[in-house]
């Protein structure tokens, strides 16, 4: 029997898949097309990130306003997709399960859903991109029983998507809080949502399998489920006394502690440095510093311990808790800035394609013949 027998790298750990120039990770700096993450999150805003993601330069004034447009316009649900969308279930629904759903349901209506030219997949990236936000604040009222408030099409992905879940107009230090927390999650190389994406996209399917794709592999606590399950460990601990008791039965039970550990950044995570700050700064002002304290806490004992650093995950937890919103809605947010980075790899893999089709290599028995059903 011609079986593969060839070296495996379990999790592809150090295999270069394909090129890419979208993000880099060097020791531990992260660029978007050539600028660190500090100097995006510092000067930028999500939309200008969107638009250097997916046209590999920074936009001018018009090319920013267009986009800004384009989203706007694009930003609200069609009725007879809310019709669609207010059928599935939302009592004990995982959001991440229902944006999935969602997401599928949308490309139904797609006028584009089975064009792949140029145009028709910018045209899907927008609505993709300017929908998904808009899709989680839909799910939040739905579940609440609230009505969905109407997206302004003159405000940015940022400011729409708090006052779609608020009601009212959001507070303007908490949208800037809120664009960087979507300019630092928008892309990351080749992470496994990514490869996902770029695995579907890679038979030639459309952009919303992909999207899909991206959406599902993102949904497990390996990978963005992991913030939601952080604040879970943060109110399970309870309080800053509280830490290193829980932390060495959990490391005695040989638990994984979420929002730890990168298979990339051994030096740490430049994401959760920024968002350190921003937790710190945030829960102060919410008037519960116990949960960045906390963290802290945990933070020095995985380093002295374990030698592990947090990751992108850990800080943004106490960082969406401090702004009131919901746990199970963390990784749906994931989504709503990732899209937009899963769309500029789609694009990518479909600009120089190959299918991927890696070999497995065979554990599995050898030579048998099939017995009747009588027999067995
Ligand atoms: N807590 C405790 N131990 C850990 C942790 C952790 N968070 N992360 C890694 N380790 C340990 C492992 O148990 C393993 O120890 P061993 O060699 O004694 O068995 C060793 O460190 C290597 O860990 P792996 O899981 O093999 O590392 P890998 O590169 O495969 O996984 C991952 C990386 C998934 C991020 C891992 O560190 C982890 O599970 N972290 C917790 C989940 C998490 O925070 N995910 C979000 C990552 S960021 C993102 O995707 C957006």
């Amino acid at each position: 029997m011609q079986v593969y027998d060839g070296a495996v790298d379990k999790g592809l750990e150090g295999v270069v898949a394909c090129t890419t120039a979208i993000s880099s990770i060097v020791d531990a700096t992260l660029c978007y097309r050539g600028y660190t993450i500090e100097d995006l999150a510092q000067n930028s805003t999500f939309e200008e990130v969107v638009f250097l993601l997916w046209n590999d330069r920074l936009p001018t004034s018009a090319e920013l306003v267009d986009l800004k447009n384009s989203f706007g316009k694009e930003m609200a649900l069609e009725p007879e997709l809310v019709a669609a969308l207010k059928k599935l279930p939302t009592k004990d629904t995982h959001p991440m399960a229902w944006l999935r759903t969602a997401v599928s349901t949308m490309g139904l209506w797609d006028v584009d859903a089975n064009e792949m030219d140029d145009n028709a997949n910018h045209r899907k990236a927008i609505r993709l991109s300017a929908k998904m936000a808009t899709l989680v604040a839909a799910f939040h009222c739905f579940r609440e029983g609230k009505e969905l408030a109407t997206p302004k099409a003159d405000k940015s992905v940022a400011w729409n998507f708090l006052y779609m879940m608020k009601g009212k107009d959001p507070d303007p230090e908490m949208v800037k809080v809120f664009d960087t927390c979507l300019i630092l999650h928008a892309d990351h190389e080749l992470n496994c949502s990514a490869f996902a994406a770029r695995v579907t996209a890679s038979s030639l399917s459309d952009m919303h399998s992909a999207v899909v794709s991206g959406i599902c592999a993102l949904k497990g606590p390996l990978h963005g489920g992991a913030n939601e399950q952080v604040m879970r460990t943060l109110r399970e601990i309870g309080g800053v006394d509280q830490v290193i008791p829980w932390l060495e039965k959990a490391l005695a039970n040989k638990e994984k502690i979420m929002g730890f550990g990168h298979r990339v950044y051994k030096n740490g995570d430049p994401r959760a440095k920024i968002l350190r700050s921003m937790s710190k700064n945030m829960t102060e002002n919410s008037g519960e510093p116990q949960w960045f304290a906390m963290s802290e806490i945990l933070d020095d004992e995985m380093k002295a311990r374990k030698g592990l650093l947090p990751n992108v995950d850990f800080y943004s937890a106490s960082v969406y808790y401090s702004m009131g919103i919901p746990l199970d809605l963390f990784t749906p947010i994931f989504a709503v800035s990732r899209v937009t980075g899963w769309i500029a790899h789609i694009l990518e893999q479909y600009s120089n394609n190959r299918i991927y089709r890696p070999r497995g290599q065979w554990t599995g028995k050898e030579g048998l013949k099939y017995t009747p059903i009588s027999q067995r």
